[in-house]
């Protein structure tokens, strides 16, 4: 079913705010992206035409921003910084170490389901690396000076309580 036949008063509301049509292709994703946790191609198709956007144009703003995503994931992303600063600050090895820990590879889910370790693009926390984000839902934490020591402390501590953590570094 298309976004607009799904959610009809939700895309009527973000149309009317956005004079130009094409303007609306952030909220729409988040829209699609609410239900499942990530943005189907279909999905994506379908916000494309609306927009009379190539879905490429439409993919590409999905590959850009690090909270769209367009694979299904665990519980929890991990999304680990390993762009140039950070990689300069040991972020490489601290993933290859973190992933080695979990049992997963870059961009897979630990095997109880709880976390999706990602590697993504600056975090605006170059000075602070190891870093990484975490995101449950719509809600996002900051992870900074990070150890793989701590950081599998932190995935224990959300293993036993299921729920969002507030671990600060
Ligand atoms: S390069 Fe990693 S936060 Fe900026």
């Amino acid at each position: 079913m298309s976004l607009a036949a799904k959610y009809p008063e939700e895309v009527k509301a973000i149309f009317a705010k956005y004079p130009v049509k094409r303007s609306a292709v952030m909220p729409l994703l988040y829209l699609a992206q609410r239900e499942d946790g990530f943005i189907t191609k279909q999905a994506m198709a379908d916000i494309a035409t609306m927009l009379h956007l190539d879905t490429t144009e439409v993919a590409s703003i999905v590959g850009f921003y690090s909270l769209y995503h367009d694979q299904q994931a665990g519980k929890y992303r991990m999304q680990v910084c390993n762009d140039l600063p950070c990689a300069l600050r040991g972020a490489d090895k601290f993933l290859e170490s973190l992933c080695q820990n979990l049992g997963v590879k870059i961009g897979e889910t630990s095997a109880d389901g709880l976390v999706t370790v990602e590697a993504v693009m600056c975090l605006a926390a170059c000075d602070k690396a190891p870093m990484f984000q975490m995101q449950a839902g719509d809600k996002v934490t900051y992870h900074e000076n990070m150890t793989v020591d701590r950081t599998l402390e932190l995935v224990n501590a959300l293993r036993a309580s299921g729920l969002p953590s507030e671990v600060k570094p």
